[in-house]
C-alpha cells in the first residue's frame, strides 16, 4: 500500500501472508478446514465466555442472533438511532419492528432513559450499539433488559477489545455480534461472530449458518437456515490478525491520547466521551465541533490535505425504509450526525500522521 494517511485501511503484513499460504496449500479454501474451529475457540477464549460462532458478517450476527432468540412478526426491538444501517435491518430480516432511540450527547450511545421510555408490552430485545468502539452504559441496560425480561442482543462490531468495569464488551447479553469486515478492529476480508455463554443456543446457531444441515441425516433439514458460513481463508486471516490485537488496540488508544493532546484547547472541539469505568476500543476517534462549522466543507478542506474523514452515521430514520418509525425528534442524534466527524484511525498510520491531522485540523478550525 502507498504511505498516505489512511482512515480505516487494514494492516495485512507477513503473518497473514503465512496463515493464508497454509490455508491455500492445504486445498481448504471453503468452510470446511480446521481454522474456523481454531479461530471460534481463540476468539471465545479471548472473550472469556463459553463459545462463539463465525459468520459471514456481522449483519449476518446480528441477524442470526435475533432469529435465534425468536423475535418477529408483531415484536419490537429498542435501538439507538445513531448506528450502522446493519444494525436495524436485521430487525426488518426477522419482521419486527424497530423503536428508535435517541442517544446521549456526551457518548453517542443508546441513553438508558431512553430507552425506559420506549418500553412497551410488545418489546422483545434492546440492541445497544458501542458505537466507534465506546462501550455503552451496560450497567444500566442489562438492569432495564431483567426489569423488563428483555433479550439484550450486543452490536459489538466496532468495540472488539473495549471494556466495561473491566469486562469486555459483546459479553454482556444474551449474544455479542462482531464484524470482522476491512475496516474494524481486526479482519477476516468479511466475517463476523455470534459470541455468548448459552451453548444449548449457539450450538444451535452453528447448525442454523450451515443451512440447518443435520449432518447425521446428510443432506437433512429439518428447520429453515441460512449459508452464514465463515471460510477457511477468511479464518486464517482472523487468526493471524487475533495474535495482533493487543498492538492494533494499544495502538488505537495512543492515536486517541496523541489526537487528544494535539486538538486541545482547539474552539468547539469536543470528543466522543467514555462512561466511568469504560475503556474504548477506539476504533475511530471522534470529535464534535461546536462552532457552527460546515462539517462537510470542514471534510472537504481535509481531504484537500492528504486526509480522509467520514461523517458520523446519518440518523437511520432518514432512510425511506425507517422514515416510518421516526417517533420523537432524536435531538442528540441529529446535533451528533451535524456537527462530527471520524478522524483518519487506520493501524498503518504513525503517529506523525495523527500530529499533521491536529495541525491541519486546528488551522482550518481556528
Ligand atoms: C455498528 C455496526 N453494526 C453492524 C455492522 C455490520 O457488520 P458487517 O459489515 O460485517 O456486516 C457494522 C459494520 O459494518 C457496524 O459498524
Amino acid at each position: 500500500m502507498s504511505k498516505g494517511i489512511y482512515l480505516d485501511a487494514p494492516n495485512i503484513g507477513e503473518r497473514e501472508k503465512k496463515y493464508l499460504n497454509n490455508a491455500v496449500d492445504s486445498g481448504y479454501v471453503s468452510t470446511a478446514g480446521p481454522f474456523v474451529k481454531e479461530f471460534e475457540e481463540r476468539f471465545s477464549g479471548y472473550l472469556g465466555i463459553k463459545k462463539a460462532v463465525s459468520t459471514q458478517s456481522g449483519t449476518a450476527a446480528i441477524h442470526v442472533a435475533l432469529h435465534e432468540l425468536g423475535i418477529g412478526h408483531g415484536d419490537e426491538v429498542i435501538v439507538p438511532a445513531l448506528t450502522f444501517i446493519a444494525t436495524v435491518n436485521p430487525v426488518m430480516y426477522v419482521g419486527a419492528r424497530p423503536v428508535f432511540v435517541d442517544v446521549d450527547l456526551k457518548t453517542w450511545n443508546i441513553s438508558p432513559d431512553e430507552i425506559r421510555k420506549n418500553i412497551t408490552k410488545n418489546t422483545k430485545a434492546i440492541i445497544p450499539v458501542h458505537l466507534y468502539g465506546n462501550p455503552c452504559y451496560m450497567d444500566e441496560i442489562v438492569q432495564i433488559a431483567s426489569e423488563h425480561k428483555l433479550h439484550v442482543i450486543e452490536d459489538a462490531t466496532e468495540s472488539l477489545g473495549a471494556k466495561y468495569k473491566g469486562r469486555l464488551t459483546g459479553t454482556f447479553g444474551d449474544f455479542g455480534c462482531f464484524s470482522f469486515n476491512g475496516n474494524k478492529v481486526i479482519t477476516t476480508g468479511g466475517g463476523g461472530m455470534v459470541a455468548g455463554s448459552n451453548t444449548e443456543r449457539l450450538d444451535h446457531i452453528k447448525f442454523l449458518v450451515n443451512q440447518a444441515r443435520d449432518e447425521e441425516r446428510g443432506y437433512y433439514h429439518p428447520e429453515i437456515g441460512f449459508n452464514y458460513r465463515m471460510t477457511n481463508i477468511e479464518a486464517a486471516l482472523g487468526l493471524s490478525q487475533m495474535e495482533r490485537l493487543d498492538d492494533f488496540l494499544s495502538k488505537k488508544k495512543r492515536f486517541n491520547e496523541r489526537y487528544r493532546q494535539g486538538l486541545k484547547g482547539v474552539r468547539g472541539v469536543r470528543f466522543q466521551e467514555e462512561y466511568e469505568g469504560s475503556e474504548s476500543s477506539c476504533w475511530l476517534t471522534c470529535i464534535s465541533i461546536d462552532n457552527k462549522i460546515d462539517i462537510s466543507a470542514l471534510q472537504s478542506a481535509l481531504k484537500t490535505k492528504g486526509i480522509p474523514t467520514r461523517r458520523v452515521f446519518m440518523p437511520i430514520t432518514e432512510f425511506p425504509p425507517y422514515k416510518r418509525y421516526k417517533n420523537t425528534d432524536m435531538k442528540n442524534t441529529y446535533q451528533i450526525y451535524e456537527n462530527s466527524l471520524c478522524l483518519p484511525g487506520s493501524t498503518l498510520n504513525t503517529e506523525e500522521d495523527v500530529a499533521y491531522v491536529c495541525k491541519t485540523l486546528k488551522e482550518i478550525v481556528s
